[in-house]
């Protein structure tokens, strides 16, 4: 399966794909790794994987809307069947969510639909949460809004602060990305009418939720 990822930093997460990727865990072929910041760290993950990359900086634009046409031409000379957005830091317009509708997904770290948007490990915390986590979902119209495939939890501890939750959550992120992408590329997980199907059966809102999740 042909795929692009987007990233806009340190590409951990394209890490865990690029690994599946090389061990054979995953049926994926990266085309390219596609950044908005020329300086992000996951283009050298890239470039030392013998994968192709592209820049294509928002700033050099001067609206959302041309940004993402341009972003529209870079993706699609590759035919990707699935776009991966794995940190991509951006707010996508109508028109690009739509033109991938059911063949985009995003990973986010907060148990959806709870904390869209940023700063989740500190909402979380101050909330006085017991939990949290991160969720696999389909990319639609909505801010962080679409179906949700795959959720990981985990224990928001004592004395956490936003970074230990953010190591502990970043952990989980590195199993069910993968896991959603395998999944996705064996023809088992969809997205229909806004619902995500897997082998055919809708999944409920949180998607599938795994605790204490091990490889
Ligand atoms: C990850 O924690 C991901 O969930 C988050 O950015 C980080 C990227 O880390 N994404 C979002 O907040 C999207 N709204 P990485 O570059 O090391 O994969």
């Amino acid at each position: 399966m042909n795929v692009v990822v987007l990233i806009s930093g340190g590409g951990t997460n394209l890490q865990a794909l690029i690994d599946g990727q090389l061990d054979g865990s995953l049926k994926i072929n990266i085309q390219s790794v596609i950044s908005n910041k020329a300086d992000a760290f996951g283009l050298e993950r890239a470039s030392q994987a013998d994968i192709n990359t592209d820049v294509l900086d928002h700033k050099t634009f001067d609206s959302r809307e041309s940004f993402d046409q341009a972003l529209i031409k870079v993706i699609d000379q590759y035919e990707p069947q699935l776009i991966i957005l794995a940190g991509f830091m951006r707010i996508l317009t109508p028109e690009f969510t739509r033109h991938y509708l059911g063949r985009m997904i995003n990973i986010h770290p907060s148990l959806l639909p709870k904390y869209q948007g940023l700063h989740t490990h500190k909402r979380a915390i101050e909330a006085g949460d017991k939990e949290h986590g991160c969720s696999v979902h389909f990319v639609t119209e909505e801010l962080d809004g679409g179906p949700t495939a795959l959720q990981a939890v985990v224990p928001i501890l004592a004395n956490d602060t936003p970074e230990m939750l953010a190591t502990r959550v970043l952990t989980q992120e590195h199993i069910i990305f993968p896991e959603t992408v395998k999944l996705f590329s064996e023809g088992r997980l969809i997205m229909e009418n806004n619902d995500c199907l897997l082998d055919g059966k809708a999944l409920p809102e949180q998607g599938l939720q795994y605790r204490n999740f091990e490889k």
